[in-house]
């Protein structure tokens, strides 16, 4: 099965071509070719994610981007299309810029031999994500291929099982640690989905971000504050601030990261913010957040009788929370999936990943019009 998949649901306009085969206990993953632009030194300006330009950037990005990918994966063949520019006019209605670009790239070339077109749904910023829905529908109408919404939460929670070597084994306990989420998904079986703790308040990404822009820091914080951090992590140590782990104790798999980001804004108040400083308050944010999340993961994995633990969503880039939870895994035993790097920030392989997963389970057709964007999509069997 050959799946084109497409991604606009924040900052990354991304484009992926996947060849997958197999079972949902033993799939195969051939990545034909991939493309994601990402639009961070445009909302760097902003300091943080500026959804306007975010829908701009994906309406020129698009066509250039499917191009390149088509290309890359072989299905670049000049021809002719016959296209119903009405139809189409009406589907790219609110997004004339991409039409234009539509109308000078898919007439003039042939209908590539790909089996599904799978595109992000939900959850994200939902203008961006109409974009991509609405491009991934005029594709579908001028080919005649089928169309399948992807959850952008069950993208980066499968994205681990690009590898073949990763094997789930039930109950599977998800950490999605993202800028926009952190939460836990517990996994009985397939597509059996059930949020048993979520952040109160902040995504930890988020909590990074913001304590990253206090610093001085440039967007997205996380990465940077990782940087600095890990400058701090040689020699001796010795904690200064002793930032608070909200919620660490409470009887549930819930999350808080607000008071934390607000201790950090106190404590840098009339403080002269040096560059030591600023690792050391990087250190010791770093390491609460790594705390805080192993704790709660520890909670979470006694009560279930967790077996396989999957950790997704972009801050699992981060070095020390991954260091920290391959180290526990191997103490306890415990079977731990993390996605590779470049599967790890938004990106459209997962979106074609857990396409697959989809179009395994329910084959059919999914009419256009019961494909929306959904910016709040919850992760929900
Ligand atoms: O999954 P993602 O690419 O987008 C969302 O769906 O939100 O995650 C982006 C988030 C940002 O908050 C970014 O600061 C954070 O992931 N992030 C990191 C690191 N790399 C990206 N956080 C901590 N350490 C990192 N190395
Ligand atoms: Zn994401």
């Amino acid at each position: 099965m050959k799946i084109l998949a497409i991604e606009t649901s924040c900052d990354e306009t991304a484009i992926s071509l996947l060849e997958a085969e197999g079972s949902l206990e033993n799939p195969t993953f051939n990545l034909l070719a991939n493309n994601l632009l990402s639009q961070i030194d445009i909302h760097k300006l902003y300091g943080g994610v500026y959804p306007t330009l975010a829908v701009r950037e994906h309406k020129k990005n698009l066509i250039p981007i499917l191009e390149k990918t088509l290309m890359e994966g072989g299905f670049l063949e000049k021809g002719e299309t016959e296209i119903d520019i009405k139809k189409i006019e009406k589907v790219l209605e609110r997004e004339p810029e991409l039409l234009e670009l539509f109308l000078g790239l898919i007439p003039k070339i042939k209908r590539p031999d790909i089996d599904y077109i799978a595109v992000t749904e939900g959850p994200g910023l939902e203008p961006a994500l109409w974009v991509g829905i609405n491009f991934a529908k005029a594709l579908s109408t001028v080919w005649n291929i089928p169309l399948i919404p992807v959850n952008h939460m069950e993208g980066h929670l499968l994205s681990p099982l690009f590898n073949k070597e990763n094997q789930i084994n039930f109950p599977t306990l998800g950490l999605l640690i993202s800028g926009g989420h952190t939460e836990f998904i517990l996994m009985k079986d397939w597509f059996s989905y059930e949020i048993i703790g979520e952040t109160q308040d902040d995504a930890v990404g988020e909590a990074f971000d913001k304590v990253a822009r206090m610093i001085g820091l440039p967007y997205p914080g996380g990465p940077e504050i990782s940087k600095l951090a890990a400058e701090k992590r040689t020699g001796d140590f010795e904690k200064i601030f002793n930032f608070p782990k909200p919620m660490i104790d409470s009887p549930n798999c819930h999350f808080s990261f607000s008071g934390l980001k607000t201790a950090v804004l106190y404590s840098i108040k009339n403080l002269d913010l040096d560059d030591e400083t600023k690792k050391q308050i990087a250190r010791e944010f770093e390491d609460t957040v790594v705390l805080i999340l192993l704790e709660k993961t520890k909670k979470a994995i006694r009560e279930n009788s967790v077996k396989t633990l999957i950790i997704g969503g972009g801050v699992i880039a981060n070095k020390e929370i991954r260091a920290t939870f391959t180290r526990y895994a191997e103490e306890e035993e415990i079977n731990l999936l993390i996605p590779e790097m470049k599967l790890t920030t938004d990106n459209a392989i997962m979106i074609g990943i857990a396409g697959y997963f989809r179009a395994i389970k329910s084959p059919e057709r999914v009419p256009h019009e019961k494909i929306i964007a959904s910016g709040n999509l919850r992760l929900n069997s």
